[in-house]
């Protein structure tokens, strides 16, 4: 796997390919419209295209990776995986961009853009920005060390955003263990569901925003998370001060933070979670079935990756728009011009 990190950048990405999982999943899934090959005739290059732009992404944003699982994370919890997250506000479209979880936080577009304008180029209104931010997605967990996997690919774009249910479910960095199961149950995901997927915070960061009240103030206590290290909790206090400025970022991960491997679990063994939703997958006192997961997967690496690739698959069979509903963006930012039934890019991806 590291012999061929050294290799240059763009031209290295199908060979970065450390552990491909292949995933069987069982025929009665609702998703028979989605298939790793569906670009296969029309698009063939499509992942390595977008893996060359994340990786020159990356030689100046290590964070990168991160901000691009997190927007597919984002995009597919709001009406499903259809692109919404991406759409800037309009005339007709209330940007989920400034919903709560997502304003001053979610990032990438740039690179999203850049995405879209090298893929219009090679192939014109074929691939859509749902499967634009799913191949992200996976690229970045691939460059960063993780897994790779087959993509199931044909989501099609929506014409609309709802900001309202991007409010409503987005889980929040305080969210109990409880709440975290009840959200993740809604979009049909499990426990090992969560477990696995809030794994993707072994890279990327957090603003001291998200996480200070565990530092100063925890449930209104006027003092410390008691699930927070001390040493750890020293640490960050040095980084946010209460009066200080709560947009600066810290790694999710203090232990490799740029790495996506298993150590996000070992931090949690150590009460060395950033979040208070990572913390309360190991202590939450009562009846908690995630901690069995949490040790399972610092014990072994594999089966984290393993678990890893089927709930991203899952995650992205959040109801998706495929056949002719929606359309195929041509600027991932907005809904296009002439999207009538007659336009024939409507159809261009079947
Ligand atoms: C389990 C519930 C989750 C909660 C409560 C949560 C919450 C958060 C918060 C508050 C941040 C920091 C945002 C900021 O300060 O700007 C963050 C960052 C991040 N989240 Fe989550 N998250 C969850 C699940 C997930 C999932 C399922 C994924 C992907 C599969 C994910 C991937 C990420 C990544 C990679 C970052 C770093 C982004 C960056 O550096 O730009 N998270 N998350």
């Amino acid at each position: 796997m590291s012999s061929s990190s050294s290799s240059s950048s763009s031209s290295s990405c199908t060979l970065l390919i450390g552990l491909l999982f292949v995933v069987l999943l069982g025929g009665s899934l609702s998703h028979g419209q989605l298939s790793p090959t569906f670009y296969d005739s029309t698009c063939p290059k499509a992942s390595n295209i977008v893996c060359g732009i994340i990786a020159e992404a990356l030689k100046t944003d290590a964070r990168i990776g991160g901000s691009l699982i997190r927007l597919h994370f984002h995009d597919c919890f709001v009406n499903g995986c259809d692109g919404s997250i991406l759409l800037n506000n309009s005339a007709t479209i209330e940007s989920e961009k400034e919903a709560l979880p997502n304003i001053i936080s979610v990032r990438g577009f740039g690179v999203v853009d850049d995405i879209k304008t090298a893929l219009e180029t090679a192939c014109p209104a074929t691939v859509s920005c749902a499967d634009i931010l799913a191949i992200a997605a996976e690229e970045s967990v691939s460059l960063a060390g993780g897994p790779s996997w087959n993509v199931s690919l044909g989501r099609r774009d929506s014409t609309t955003a709802n900001r309202t249910a991007a409010d409503t479910f987005l889980p929040g960095p305080t969210a109990s263990l409880y709440t975290l199961k009840e959200m993740f149950s809604t979009m049909g995901l499990d426990t090992t569901d969560l477990v696995a997927l809030s794994g993707a915070h072994t890279f990327g960061r957090a603003q001291c925003s998200t996480f200070i009240d565990r530092l100063y103030d925890f449930n209104s206590s006027g003092n410390p998370d008691p699930t927070l290290n001390t040493t750890y909790l020293s640490t960050l206090q040095g980084i946010c001060p209460q009066d200080g400025d709560r947009t600066v970022v810290t790694n999710l991960d203090l232990t490799t933070p740029d790495v996506f491997d298993n150590k996000y679990f070992s931090n949690l063994q150590v009460l060395e979670g950033l979040l208070q939703s990572d913390q309360e997958l190991f202590s939450t006192a009562d009846e908690n079935d995630a901690v069995a997961i949490v040790n399972n997967f610092t014990a072994d690496q594999t089966a984290f990756f393993a678990s890893f690739v089927v709930s991203m698959i899952k995650m992205g069979n959040i109801s998706p728009l495929t056949g002719t509903a929606g359309e195929i963006r041509l600027n991932c930012g907005k809904v296009n011009d002439n999207s009538t039934e007659s336009d024939g890019l409507l159809y261009s991806s079947m």
